[in-house]
């Protein structure tokens, strides 16, 4: 068997920057898209040069259309325009509907048993889109955000205790926007409860700071959002498909029924795998907790409820 093959659409800051962490796994040889003339094979001959110096044997193409995209296991799309200071999420809506619903198109018909996975913002709604479009399953069209949100989450716990992130697990659930559930009762130090590590006081402006959190890079970059840590998430979602791990990871599915919502895209633990999202982990959740949930259900609802496909 030859190597696993990847196209990540949309050479900007996330794009490049996913292709940067994918190669350095060796995941598989990657074609990186963009309609920027140029720009996509400069980056991508850029990356290959690195090789010799960082020792990873991957293949690294730009293409600005999708022949070189043929026979892709795997898709990410971060196409779209990014958030500019004071602009939500939800504000790129009907101009990133349209992008992603023709990269979905153009992607489909070049790699009809690919597994897509979403970046492109608002995440929920552009996950949504990029499944109608696509006609894919479910379990083939997943979306990004729940891993970042999560990591933003068990970062803002470590610096706190000054302690490893790795001993960190945490877990965020919803759409991802200013609605997002961080869970601290299912958070954990070590296998220690946060809930018995730090006040209530402390882990609300966690909480808080975890909501905000895309917003208050967009508001120092001033010219875009965040790219390492969204790249970064997307390359652990590529890594537990392509090599089957079967792992448990916050990510954006397709539900049915789950948490008392039906038929949109929301932040849920799911098993990532070979197919894709192979189960959506159900957790139990206080009321308190549930009604938060269901007040993101909502926010995302409406979201797709605009779209006009
Ligand atoms: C963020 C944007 C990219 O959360 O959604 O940083």
């Amino acid at each position: 068997m030859g190597r696993k093959k990847i196209t990540i659409v949309g050479a900007g800051n996330v794009g490049a920057t996913a292709a940067h962490w994918a190669a350095e796994k060796e995941l598989g040889d990657i074609v990186l898209v963009d309609i920027v003339e140029g720009m996509p094979q400069g980056k991508a001959l850029d990356l290959m040069e690195s090789r010799p110096v960082e020792g990873f044997d991957v293949n690294i193409t730009g293409a600005n259309d999708y022949g070189e995209t043929s026979d892709s296991d795997l898709v990410i799309i971060t196409s779209g325009l990014p958030r500019k200071p004071g602009m939500s999420r939800d504000d790129l809506l009907q101009k990133n509907k349209e992008i992603v619903s023709s990269v979905t198109k153009s992607v489909v018909a070049q790699s009809p048993n690919c597994i897509i996975i979403v970046v492109s913002n608002p995440l929920d709604t552009m996950s949504y889109v990029a499944k109608a479009v696509s006609g894919f399953p479910k379990n083939r069209v997943v979306g990004m955000a729940g891993i970042l949100d999560s990591a933003r989450f068990r970062l803002f716990i470590a610096m706190e205790l000054n302690v490893s992130v790795e001993d960190i697990q945490a877990l965020v659930l919803g759409g991802h926007g200013d609605s997002m559930v961080p869970l601290p009762r299912y958070s954990t130090v070590g296998g220690i409860p946060l809930t018995q590590i730090l006040t209530e006081d402390k882990i609300n402006n966690i909480v808080g700071r975890t909501r905000k959190a895309g917003g208050e890079i967009v508001a120092l970059l001033k010219t875009g959002s965040a790219y390492y840590s969204p790249s970064a998430s997307a390359v652990q979602m590529a890594d537990a498909i392509l090599k089957d791990k079967k792992r448990i990871l916050p990510c954006c599915a397709y539900l049915e029924g789950e948490y008392g919502l039906d038929g949109i895209y929301f932040g849920v633990p799911v098993k990532l795998g070979s197919d894709g999202v192979e189960q959506v982990m159900e957790v139990s959740l206080t009321e308190e907790e549930s009604a938060l949930v269901q007040q993101s259900g909502k926010a995302v609802k409406e979201s797709i409820a605009s779209l006009k496909l």
